[in-house]
């Protein structure tokens, strides 16, 4: 992989055809020391946010051991990637072989699950261990996130007693995890949880071992700014403390979107414009899935040399494939005379857009440089982000330079 020290300088000697990923290991670095020193308890990394084995290896040698894994494809990948590392298998629904295959192949012991069928089905594919950690996943409400996580999986609450007093039954360890959705942008999300939680393990009368408070730790974006991570972490220890469990039991957590979104970003390359409406070279089916089928917005910036004096405008994107549907509706603000050929970086994409992108129709990044320049924006600056204006303009700065 070539290493450039910024976006700008790529762009500028590289002039890329096709789309570049940018990486930056020292922001994963930055987060990943942040959370193993920070959260009260044990950060497992949830790879489906990102699967790169660089990033991984990034993630182990910064104090990450601990991996939440969600199918015996991803067992396989940590596994063959860092030997040493312990895998935890959270999706509560899972096929009886990868479950078998995970236990007695990769050493997994941490099963996660929501019904009685799945709890059989681990018994049978571990042939009755003695040694598992079972955790029983609470539905909670996704309520103050970006993006839900309430509808697919979760015991409710008339379930629990029964659940988690089979699980107990069946485990050497019994923990309770839930997902308060991805991008939660208040700390109460966790402290409801927490309250759920509580009066399933009063309701059930069981010893529990280990409570999860999974994902859903947000990263910043353009209009989703968040209270700083550490509001997170104190408020999950004070309800972690105030539960009815035993003195030696552990909290984990599973952040995904927190531990990469800075990681990566991406460079395009507009190749058309129709107004306020910027052609580029990825999109829906690239790395830009999220921002076209869900509207998430993420920072831009134009990558030029010599700046222009040019207000900034909205535009709207379209991706490089055939189809209507390759369309991110933004606004992204950019400066009002971009043209065709002008570089573009989106920012904040290490979590999902890089693992979400196809060649659907000969499109996508397949070219990564690594550099050394801040992300974009970034949760883990602290002081030397206020001291360094950012280069992100949110819509509210921007309409009031507009006079809007
Ligand atoms: C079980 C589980 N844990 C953790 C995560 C990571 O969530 P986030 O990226 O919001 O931190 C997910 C995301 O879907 C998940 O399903």
């Amino acid at each position: 992989m070539a290493e450039h020290h910024s976006a700008l300088g790529l762009a500028t000697a590289l002039r890329p055809v096709q789309p570049v990923t940018l990486v930056r290991p020292h922001a994963a670095r930055r987060a990943a020391t942040f959370f193993t020193e920070k959260f009260p308890g044990r950060c497992m990394y949830a790879v489906k946010a990102n699967p790169s084995p660089d990033l991984l290896q990034i993630l182990w040698e910064s104090g990450v051991t601990h991996y939440d894994v969600a199918s015996i494809g991803e067992v396989r990948l940590v596994s063959r990637t860092l030997p040493d590392a312990t895998l935890c298998f959270m999706h509560p629904v899972k096929a009886e072989e990868a479950i078998e295959e995970a236990y007695f192949t990769h050493g997994v012991r941490t099963f996660s699950l929501d019904t009685i069928e799945e709890l059989e089905k681990i018994v049978r594919a571990t042939r009755g261990a003695e040694d598992l950690t079972l955790c029983v996943r609470l539905r909670v409400s996704s309520d103050l996130s970006k993006l839900s996580l309430a509808a697919k999986f979760g015991a409710e609450p008339g379930d629990t007693k029964e659940l988690l007093f089979a699980a107990r039954q069946a485990a050497d360890a019994l923990g309770i995890c839930f997902h308060v959705g991805s991008q939660a942008m208040s700390p109460d999300a966790y402290a409801n949880a927490m309250e759920i939680v509580r009066a399933a393990i009063v309701e059930a009368s069981v010893t529990v071992d280990v409570i999860d408070v999974g994902g859903g730790f947000p990263s910043t974006y353009p209009g989703m700014e968040p209270p700083p991570l550490e509001r997170y972490f104190d408020t999950i220890h004070r309800a972690f403390e105030s539960l009815p469990i035993s003195y030696s039991a552990e909290l984990w957590a599973e952040p995904g979107r927190a531990l990469c979104a800075e990681y990566s970003s991406l460079i395009v390359r507009v190749e058309k414009r129709r107004g306020t409406e910027l052609y580029i070279n990825d999109g829906a089916y690239g790395a830009l899935f999220d921002a076209a089928h869900i509207g998430w917005r993420f920072p831009v910036k134009r990558l030029r040399e010599v700046p222009t004096a040019s207000p900034y405008e909205e535009f709207s994107f379209y991706g490089p494939t055939c189809d209507d549907i390759d369309h991110m509706a933004g606004p992204f603000l950019l400066p009002a005379d971009i043209q065709t050929g002008d570089y573009i970086e989106i920012g904040m994409l290490g979590a999902y857009g890089a693992a979400l992108r196809t060649a659907f129709n000969g499109f996508g990044a397949d070219e990564t440089h690594s550099v050394d320049d801040e992300p974009m924006d970034s949760l883990y600056l602290g002081d030397a982000r206020e001291a360094e204006p950012s280069r992100v303009v949110s819509m509210d700065e921007h309409r009031r330079k507009a006079g809007q």
